[in-house]
């Protein structure tokens, strides 16, 4: 029976208060609060209790000697590898974006695939209808796919529904529009988003069906509602992508099953979503001539290594405060390298405004990019261009040396496989396949050596 008491619950972080104030006092967010009904008592400390099971619990062995079952495998090559070798039976899969970055396109897609090698999927759709995703499917050249649809937000149907069939795949799109009648709140409330996922959750692994869950992204990069969806579920991925490139990264964060570093890289089409299994081309795709402030980094995700450019413009600033604008890299990051190249190198910024883009759309977030955005910085402020066949990686620590980091032979090796010939790289890395490598100590080195390539010219 609902209890007739209310709390407040942070929209944001999940903290549950007894009265309302315009700011969170755990998460610290602000008009976030939401009154609810109460959420049935989940911890120990919730009063009162019901009646307990009388006996003892069952205790089994750590190796039952039970092989692993096998993992199903969608053949969407980017999809499998970031869900760490397909997807593992009785898991629970929870997949955030941006509204409209092609989550459902994405999932439609993987079901298709799924379900034509003999997997029993049904997708519950709560934001289209049947008809439109079915148009999608059609669009997508998928009509003929034996996916079961249903448009449906109410969970209990939905659950007695996936009790009687028995799915090996289940798309709920999205949590967020899932509602259960057992709670007053309104669906999307911190309060639904976690009964209804907890449910889900708890269905899978009864029943060793796959549970994907699409989630939407807020503002601030959360997915919306509860962090503790994250917690229950075995692996959160998240898709992303600039809404101005083509270019779709699908990326572990947590997975129980498998690394949390691999990515998938998408390109959305007219026909969908494809797969680009040789990211480094695509990223590189419309380098010109060799213009100053451009370098190659050559960059690790996950055990593949990928190439791409980053692009700097240094500029005399119109007034006041020079700008520092940075797009696909840490501005903090930044500032870090513009200091260490002034105070140990000399080079200065004052009054000149920087620009740094990593190009189609690309995060980088690895320390290693250093090396590469310095020799952009300094070819952009010397006006010299960096040769077109050099590719850059290394780490520059506060004191200005430049840091070995991990996997320069797969770093070397794409370069190499792409047509590189030269690599701006840390002292320690050896010269291997087939590039010359300029070994750096420091960061003086690199803009010596930016310097000697601007007197050649
Ligand atoms: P969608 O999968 O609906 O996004 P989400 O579920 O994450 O909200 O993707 C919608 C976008 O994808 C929309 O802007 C149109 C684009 N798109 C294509 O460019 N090509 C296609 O074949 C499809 C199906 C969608
Ligand atoms: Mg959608």
């Amino acid at each position: 029976m609902a209890r007739a008491e209310t709390a407040f619950v942070c929209q944001s972080c999940g903290a549950v208060h007894l009265k309302w104030s315009g700011r969170c006092g755990d998460c610290g967010a602000w008009n976030t609060l939401v009154e609810e009904a109460a959420a049935p008592p989940l911890g120990a400390n919730a009063a009162p209790r019901r009646k307990t099971r009388a006996g003892r619990m069952a205790l089994s062995e750590l190796s039952d000697g039970t092989p692993e079952p096998p993992r199903r495998v969608s053949g969407l090559a980017e999809f499998d590898r970031v869900c760490g070798g397909g997807l593992a039976p009785a898991s629970a899969v929870l997949v955030g974006g941006d509204p409209g970055i092609g989550k459902s396109t994405l999932l439609l897609q993987a079901a298709a695939k799924l379900a034509a090698d003999g997997a029993k999927t049904i997708y519950v759709s709560g934001e289209e209808s049947a008809d439109q995703v079915r148009r999608r499917a059609r669009r997508l050249g998928l009509a003929e796919a034996p996916v079961m649809l249903a448009a449906e937000t109410a969970l209990e149907p939905i659950l007695d529904t996936l009790k009687a069939e028995k799915p090996d795949l289940v798309i709920i799109d999205s949590i967020q529009t899932m509602w259960t009648e057992a709670l007053a709140a309104a669906p999307g409330t911190v309060a639904q988003v976690r009964a209804c996922a907890q449910d889900l959750v708890r269905f899978a692994k009864k029943s060793g069906t796959v549970v994907i869950l699409v989630g939407h992204v807020t503002k601030d990069g959360q997915i919306a509602g509860p962090r503790v969806v994250e917690h229950m579920v075995d692996a959160v991925l998240y898709f992303e992508g600039e809404r101005g490139h083509q270019f779709r990264i699908l990326r572990a964060v947590k997975n129980r099953f498998g690394p949390t570093d691999e990515i998938g890289v998408f390109e959305m089409g007219d026909s969908g979503l494809a797969e680009v299994s040789n990211p480094s081309a695509l990223f590189l795709d419309s380098r010109g001539a060799d213009a100053p402030g451009t370098a190659v980094f050559a960059g690790m995700e996950g055990t593949r290594p990928v190439l791409c450019e980053v692009q700097a413009l240094v500029a005399p600033a119109a007034f006041g405060t020079p700008r520092r604008a940075v797009v696909g890299w840490d501005s903090g990051r930044l500032a870090m390298v513009l200091a260490v190249l002034e105070a140990r190198c000399g080079l200065g910024f004052g009054g000149r405004d920087v620009y740094l883009n990593v190009a189609g759309g690309l995060k980088i977030a690895e320390p290693a990019a250093d090396v590469a955005m310095a020799a952009a910085l300094i070819s952009a402020a010397l006006d010299a261009p960096l040769p077109a066949d050099a590719v850059a990686f290394g780490e520059i620590s506060l004191s200005g040396d430049v840091r070995p980091v991990g996997r320069s032979e797969a770093r070397l090796k794409e370069a190499a496989k792409l047509g590189f010939k030269q690599a701006l790289a840390p002292a320690a890395a050896a010269a291997g396949a087939g590039l010359a490598v300029t070994g750096l100590g420091s960061a003086l080195d690199l803009v010596r050596h930016v310097e000697s390539l601007a007197g050649q010219a």
